[in-house]
């Protein structure tokens, strides 16, 4: 039987270690900050930074909720940047993404100090991780490292197949996994055959944007395979970019979704803001 990694309660294990720290920092009178800036409301991100803010209070990290309205400024949004850049009582700052379309992206990811930078999007802590040194890490590619550790999935030595290569997953995840000394290979849109490209993996890590893509042709026998999809599907429940039923018999090891590779990103998330705290 493979193995179901469970992703609620590993990062629920995470969350608590997180809030035994926290409350161990607080009895020396230091206080950790996490400003969250959402511009606009798009349904998605509210409900994410709803999230994000929760579990802040469970961990008994205090929130800063910025709400700005779809309409502020590219200036606007640098401005509030730069003050909470300066700001000592502020240990980190996300600003969540997608942000509207008259506002640059890349410029306001820039914007944020690195030593603030909990999302890990800045280039600086990207430059870190690609060579080997400490920085912020993009959370999702975080969370996986984590599920695979403490499922006891040895990553060293092992064929790593990572299908996507987004500078928020993909990238990150095949540099982490590298520096786990996996022998990795990243997919894309470009790939050709990529089902036998993916037959070689021992750890197949999906994150290819498509539902329920991945079927059974693309899984090496006893594979472990992590799913970072999230999808509704034609009766409005979530799927990921595997087809799960499909696979699991062919598996040792697998993330459901929901409940595998989401609930680490905001584990990680908060994770990173301890770390801020402490730098
Ligand atoms: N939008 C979707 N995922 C993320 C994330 O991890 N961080 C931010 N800031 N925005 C997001």
């Amino acid at each position: 039987m493979a193995v179901k990694i469970d992703g609620k309660m590993i990062s629920a294990q995470i969350k608590d270690e997180l809030k035994e720290k926290v409350a161990a920092l607080k009895a020396e009178g230091k206080e950790i900050t996490l400003a969250v800036v959402q511009v606009g409301n798009d349904p998605a991100s509210t409900v994410y930074v709803g999230n994000k803010k929760k579990a802040c209070a469970y961990i008994g990290i205090r929130s800063l909720a910025y709400e700005l309205p779809e309409e502020t400024t590219e200036d606007e949004l640098l401005d509030l940047i730069q003050t909470l850049n300066q700001r000592k009582d502020v240990n980190g700052i996300l600003v969540q993404l997608p942000l509207p379309d008259h506002i640059r992206e890349d410029l306001v990811i820039r914007a944020i100090d690195p030593k603030k930078d909990v999302d890990g999007f800045h280039p600086q802590s990207v430059g870190m991780l690609s060579i080997g040194e400490k920085g912020f890490v993009s959370c999702t590619p975080a969370g996986i490292i984590q599920l695979l550790k403490r499922s006891g999935i040895e990553i060293e030595g092992k064929e790593c197949v990572v299908v996507g290569r987004s500078n928020i997953v993909g990238k990150p995840m095949a540099m982490l996994l590298l520096r786990e000394n996996g022998t990795v290979t990243v997919c894309h849109s470009r790939t050709r055959n990529l089902k036998e490209v993916c037959r070689r993996a021992d750890i197949l890590v999906a994150a290819i944007g498509k539902p329920k893509f991945f079927n059974h042709e693309y899984i090496k026998e006893g594979a472990v395979v992590i799913d970072v999809g999230i999808h509704r599907n034609e009766n409005n429940k979530l799927c990921g970019d595997v087809d799960y039923d499909d696979v699991y018999p062919h598996v040792s090891a697998i993330t459901p979704v929901p409940g595998g590779v989401g609930p680490m990103t905001i584990a990680m998330l908060m994770y990173n803001c301890v770390q801020a705290a402490e730098m």
